[in-house]
């Protein structure tokens, strides 16, 4: 079985910006794959965050994460900083990596635009979230567009540590969903939709309420026309609005493009958000039984523990392989 590997930051609100680009296709691959996803809140204090709310974010996203139908049976579900390893290797790897590769990061221009003192972390995040990757030997890394550089490089580093020290990393591969690998803003169609937008009108949280979700969309930034037709160069927030509700219907663009035919912004706006609404409010049904059930740490704690015994035997192996002194 080929493996699979993919994390998200619990730094926020998860968006469905998150659901469309990520773990959707999480969902997906669970049931085809050896899967393993993870909260990865080492790469969370790469920015600053308080101690109490890192915490209430970290299991409330593997809380999202089974509400939306991560299956513990299937997938092995975990949060980065019970594996270990992953600090370990995270180090080999920031060893290898050269400061241009880091300066090239668009995340790292994006995140440190403007700051006066930007932390380390967050210049050699790349670094760690390669070795996230190259620790389960992962073949496939489904992610959003976002990605495609962080991806690039760790492919970069994958083959560096083979080349140097003999073949030791599956060298993996990114997997982007056709529609909706980029979602943007609801406010601005050339935006990222972001949970660190510091408007929550730009973009749709999972747990959203739905009275709040129909007001956002019915806010949403549309253009001066009136057709209801995909054509991301000149109508960027209908071709967005179109992609959102694609995946939340399961129509294809074509077939609501037909459906809209000749229809004005308004009954369409309405009609995305009771799509929106009718799989989110299950979600948010289930996400509130979860976190009331207790049952959330005694199950990450054997996701760690599943995840430690992979991820040991690649460290170990890695290990070995640059020079280290094995116990
Ligand atoms: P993060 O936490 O920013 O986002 C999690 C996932 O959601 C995708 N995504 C989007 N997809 C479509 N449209 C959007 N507007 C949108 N916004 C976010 C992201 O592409 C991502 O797949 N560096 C990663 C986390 C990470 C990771 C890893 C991922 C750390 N280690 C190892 C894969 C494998 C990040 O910051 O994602």
């Amino acid at each position: 079985k080929k493996r699979v590997l993919s994390g998200i930051q619990p730094s926020g609100l998860m968006t469905i910006g998150n659901y469309i680009g990520a773990i959707r296709q999480f969902v997906d691959m669970q049931h085809e794959y050896d899967s393993y996803f993870m909260v990865v809140d080492m790469h969370a204090i790469t920015v600053p965050q308080d101690p109490e709310k890192l915490r209430e974010q970290t299991e409330s996203l593997a809380a999202v994460y089974l509400a939306c139908g991560i299956d513990p049976e299937k997938a092995t579900l975990f949060l980065q900083s019970q594996v270990p390893a992953h600090a370990m290797l995270g180090w080999m790897m920031t060893t290898l990596t050269y400061m241009g590769e880091l300066e090239r990061m668009t995340q790292f221009k994006d995140k440190s635009a403007g700051k006066e003192s930007i932390g380390t972390g967050l210049f050699v995040y790349p670094s760690l979230m390669a070795a996230d990757i190259l620790l389960y030997d992962s073949d496939l890394v489904p992610v959003g567009d976002d990605q495609t550089q962080h991806l690039e490089l760790t492919r970069d580093l994958a083959n560096r540590f083979n080349g140097r020290f003999g073949d030791t990393f599956v060298v993996p591969e990114g997997h982007y969903t056709e529609v909706g690998a980029r979602i943007m803003s609801l406010l601005d169609g050339t935006k990222k939709m972001s949970k660190s937008d510091p408007n929550p009108g730009a973009f749709i949280s999972l747990l959203d309420e739905p009275d709040v979700i129909r007001k956002k969309f019915s806010r949403a930034t549309t253009d001066s026309g009136r057709e209801i037709v995909f054509d991301r160069a000149n109508k960027p927030e209908v071709s967005n609005l179109l992609e959102i509700y694609s995946v939340f219907s399961g129509k294809t663009i074509k077939e609501l493009e037909k459906q809209y035919e000749g229809q004005g912004y308004g009954a369409f706006k309405k009609e995305l958000a009771e799509a929106v609404v009718e799989v989110l409010e299950p979600i948010q049904t289930r996400y509130r039984d979860i976190r009331a059930s207790g049952e959330l740490q005694t199950m990450l704690k054997r996701g760690a523990e599943k995840a430690s015994a992979v991820a040991d035997a690649t460290l170990r192996r890695a290990m070995e392989r640059m020079g280290f002194v094995l116990p």
